[in-house]
Protein backbone atom coordinates (compact mmCIF):
# COMPACT_ATOMS: atom_id res chain seq x y z
CA UNK A 1 0.00 0.00 0.00
CA UNK A 2 1.39 3.20 -1.04
CA UNK A 3 2.12 5.57 1.97
CA UNK A 4 0.84 8.55 0.02
CA UNK A 5 -2.34 7.06 -0.04
CA UNK A 6 -2.03 6.06 3.50
CA UNK A 7 -1.47 9.46 4.79
CA UNK A 8 -4.59 10.96 2.67
CA UNK A 9 -6.87 8.18 4.36
CA UNK A 10 -5.49 9.40 7.17
CA UNK A 11 -5.81 13.09 6.56
CA UNK A 12 -9.27 12.01 6.09
CA UNK A 13 -10.38 10.31 8.30
CA UNK A 14 -9.85 13.36 10.62
CA UNK A 15 -11.21 15.93 8.95
CA UNK A 16 -14.04 17.30 10.65
CA UNK A 17 -17.29 15.34 8.85
CA UNK A 18 -15.47 12.38 9.22
CA UNK A 19 -15.10 12.48 12.95
CA UNK A 20 -18.93 13.43 13.26
CA UNK A 21 -19.55 10.89 11.22
CA UNK A 22 -17.68 8.53 12.67
CA UNK A 23 -18.54 9.42 16.49
CA UNK A 24 -22.36 10.24 16.43
CA UNK A 25 -24.24 6.75 17.28
CA UNK A 26 -26.84 8.24 14.73
CA UNK A 27 -25.35 9.97 11.93
CA UNK A 28 -23.59 6.50 10.29
CA UNK A 29 -26.64 4.91 9.74
CA UNK A 30 -28.40 8.02 7.51
CA UNK A 31 -25.07 7.96 5.46
CA UNK A 32 -25.83 4.26 4.98
CA UNK A 33 -28.95 4.84 4.04
CA UNK A 34 -27.92 8.16 1.37
CA UNK A 35 -25.37 5.67 -0.06
CA UNK A 36 -28.24 2.93 -0.52
CA UNK A 37 -31.12 5.09 -1.59
CA UNK A 38 -28.61 6.46 -4.41
CA UNK A 39 -26.90 3.18 -5.72
CA UNK A 40 -30.93 1.80 -6.10
CA UNK A 41 -31.63 4.55 -8.09
CA UNK A 42 -28.84 4.31 -10.43
CA UNK A 43 -28.31 0.15 -10.09
CA UNK A 44 -31.80 0.07 -11.13
CA UNK A 45 -32.04 2.57 -13.76
CA UNK A 46 -28.97 0.63 -15.18
CA UNK A 47 -30.32 -2.69 -15.08
CA UNK A 48 -33.46 -1.51 -16.37
CA UNK A 49 -31.36 -0.16 -19.50
CA UNK A 50 -29.37 -3.53 -19.52
CA UNK A 51 -32.55 -6.17 -19.60
CA UNK A 52 -34.21 -3.94 -21.79
CA UNK A 53 -30.94 -4.53 -23.98
CA UNK A 54 -31.34 -8.12 -23.20
CA UNK A 55 -34.88 -8.35 -24.66
CA UNK A 56 -37.21 -8.10 -21.58
CA UNK A 57 -40.19 -5.57 -22.19
CA UNK A 58 -39.57 -6.28 -26.04
CA UNK A 59 -42.49 -4.41 -27.79
CA UNK A 60 -43.66 -1.90 -25.07
CA UNK A 61 -40.68 0.53 -24.96
CA UNK A 62 -36.96 0.33 -26.76
CA UNK A 63 -33.67 -0.05 -24.67
CA UNK A 64 -33.39 3.64 -26.07
CA UNK A 65 -37.22 4.75 -24.71
CA UNK A 66 -36.18 3.13 -21.45
CA UNK A 67 -32.66 4.72 -21.41
CA UNK A 68 -34.31 8.33 -22.09
CA UNK A 69 -37.02 8.18 -19.43
CA UNK A 70 -34.58 7.31 -16.79
CA UNK A 71 -31.78 9.66 -17.53
CA UNK A 72 -32.16 12.44 -15.26
CA UNK A 73 -32.71 9.64 -12.39
CA UNK A 74 -30.17 8.03 -13.21
CA UNK A 75 -27.45 10.61 -12.88
CA UNK A 76 -29.50 11.69 -9.16
CA UNK A 77 -28.67 8.43 -8.21
CA UNK A 78 -25.54 8.17 -9.61
CA UNK A 79 -24.52 12.27 -7.64
CA UNK A 80 -26.17 10.26 -4.34
CA UNK A 81 -24.67 6.90 -4.18
CA UNK A 82 -20.88 9.03 -4.79
CA UNK A 83 -21.95 11.56 -1.81
CA UNK A 84 -23.36 8.83 0.57
CA UNK A 85 -19.74 6.07 -0.21
CA UNK A 86 -17.37 8.68 0.30
CA UNK A 87 -18.69 10.27 3.45
CA UNK A 88 -18.88 6.33 4.35
CA UNK A 89 -15.07 6.03 2.94
CA UNK A 90 -14.23 8.95 4.57
CA UNK A 91 -15.21 7.54 8.25
CA UNK A 92 -12.52 4.78 8.18
CA UNK A 93 -10.43 5.46 5.40
CA UNK A 94 -7.49 4.26 6.82
CA UNK A 95 -9.57 0.51 7.15
CA UNK A 96 -10.87 0.89 3.74
CA UNK A 97 -7.86 1.06 2.00
CA UNK A 98 -6.06 -1.67 2.97
CA UNK A 99 -9.61 -3.55 2.11
CA UNK A 100 -9.02 -6.16 -0.59
CA UNK A 101 -13.16 -6.39 -1.63
CA UNK A 102 -12.99 -2.11 -1.13
CA UNK A 103 -10.08 -1.69 -3.52
CA UNK A 104 -11.79 -4.32 -5.96
CA UNK A 105 -14.96 -2.49 -5.88
CA UNK A 106 -13.33 0.66 -6.13
CA UNK A 107 -10.58 0.64 -8.44
CA UNK A 108 -11.51 -2.47 -10.83
CA UNK A 109 -15.14 -3.10 -10.64
CA UNK A 110 -16.63 0.50 -10.68
CA UNK A 111 -14.45 2.02 -13.78
CA UNK A 112 -15.35 -1.25 -15.79
CA UNK A 113 -19.22 -1.36 -14.72
CA UNK A 114 -18.93 3.07 -15.43
CA UNK A 115 -17.29 3.04 -19.11
CA UNK A 116 -19.77 0.24 -20.22
CA UNK A 117 -22.81 2.31 -18.77
CA UNK A 118 -21.17 5.31 -20.54
CA UNK A 119 -21.19 3.59 -23.78
CA UNK A 120 -24.29 2.33 -23.63
CA UNK A 121 -25.81 5.36 -22.74
CA UNK A 122 -23.93 7.25 -25.78
CA UNK A 123 -24.82 3.94 -28.43
CA UNK A 124 -28.48 2.88 -27.59
CA UNK A 125 -29.84 5.65 -29.45
CA UNK A 126 -27.86 4.33 -33.24
CA UNK A 127 -28.33 0.68 -31.92
CA UNK A 128 -32.14 1.46 -32.10
CA UNK A 129 -32.42 2.89 -34.87
CA UNK A 130 -32.38 -0.65 -37.27
CA UNK A 131 -35.38 -3.04 -36.86
CA UNK A 132 -32.89 -5.86 -34.68
CA UNK A 133 -30.29 -5.29 -32.17
CA UNK A 134 -27.07 -6.17 -32.67
CA UNK A 135 -25.67 -9.38 -30.59
CA UNK A 136 -22.94 -6.40 -29.56
CA UNK A 137 -25.99 -4.45 -28.30
CA UNK A 138 -27.07 -7.46 -26.16
CA UNK A 139 -23.70 -8.32 -24.95
CA UNK A 140 -22.21 -4.98 -23.78
CA UNK A 141 -26.01 -4.58 -21.69
CA UNK A 142 -25.53 -8.20 -20.52
CA UNK A 143 -21.54 -7.28 -19.30
CA UNK A 144 -23.14 -4.15 -17.57
CA UNK A 145 -25.51 -6.00 -15.64
CA UNK A 146 -22.71 -8.53 -14.73
CA UNK A 147 -20.74 -6.01 -13.72
CA UNK A 148 -22.96 -4.16 -11.37
CA UNK A 149 -23.92 -7.57 -9.79
CA UNK A 150 -20.18 -7.86 -9.19
CA UNK A 151 -19.67 -4.13 -7.84
CA UNK A 152 -22.85 -5.35 -5.09
CA UNK A 153 -20.86 -8.42 -4.22
CA UNK A 154 -17.45 -6.53 -3.83
CA UNK A 155 -19.55 -3.97 -1.23
CA UNK A 156 -21.28 -6.96 0.44
CA UNK A 157 -18.11 -9.03 0.88
CA UNK A 158 -15.89 -5.56 2.41
CA UNK A 159 -16.36 -6.23 6.65
CA UNK A 160 -15.87 -10.01 5.93
CA UNK A 161 -12.34 -9.43 4.09
CA UNK A 162 -10.78 -7.15 7.11
C1 LIG B 1 -21.95 3.72 -7.66
C2 LIG B 1 -21.81 2.46 -7.44
C3 LIG B 1 -21.76 1.81 -6.09
C4 LIG B 1 -22.45 0.69 -5.73
C5 LIG B 1 -23.38 -0.14 -6.59
C6 LIG B 1 -22.14 0.45 -4.34
C7 LIG B 1 -22.68 -0.60 -3.60
C8 LIG B 1 -22.55 -0.73 -2.24
C9 LIG B 1 -23.28 -1.68 -1.41
C10 LIG B 1 -24.31 -2.70 -1.93
C11 LIG B 1 -22.86 -1.52 -0.14
C12 LIG B 1 -23.41 -2.25 1.08
C13 LIG B 1 -22.51 -3.30 1.65
C14 LIG B 1 -23.16 -3.88 2.90
O1 LIG B 1 -23.35 -3.14 3.87
O2 LIG B 1 -23.49 -5.04 2.87
C15 LIG B 1 -21.86 -0.46 -0.13
C16 LIG B 1 -21.19 -0.02 0.97
C17 LIG B 1 -20.15 0.88 0.92
N1 LIG B 1 -19.75 1.64 -0.16
FE1 LIG B 1 -20.52 1.55 -2.01
N2 LIG B 1 -21.27 1.41 -3.90
C18 LIG B 1 -20.99 2.26 -4.94
C19 LIG B 1 -20.14 3.36 -4.94
C20 LIG B 1 -19.30 3.68 -3.89
C21 LIG B 1 -18.29 4.69 -3.91
C22 LIG B 1 -17.98 5.61 -5.11
C23 LIG B 1 -17.67 4.65 -2.68
C24 LIG B 1 -16.54 5.47 -2.08
C25 LIG B 1 -15.78 6.31 -2.64
C26 LIG B 1 -18.31 3.63 -1.89
C27 LIG B 1 -17.99 3.29 -0.59
C28 LIG B 1 -18.67 2.40 0.20
C29 LIG B 1 -18.34 2.13 1.59
C30 LIG B 1 -17.21 2.76 2.38
C31 LIG B 1 -19.29 1.18 2.06
C32 LIG B 1 -19.40 0.59 3.47
C33 LIG B 1 -18.69 -0.75 3.50
C34 LIG B 1 -18.82 -1.43 4.87
O3 LIG B 1 -18.04 -1.08 5.76
O4 LIG B 1 -19.72 -2.27 5.01
N3 LIG B 1 -19.30 3.05 -2.65
N4 LIG B 1 -21.71 0.00 -1.42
Amino acid sequence: MSGALLNFASWLENTRLALAIADSSWAYPYVQLTHFVGLSLWVGTNVAVDLSLIGVGKGWQTPSEVSEALIVWNWIGFAIAVAGGLMLFAASATTYVINPAFLVKLGVLIPLAFVCHVVIQGKVHGWCQKPNLSPLAKLIGLTELVLWLAVITAAVLIPFVA
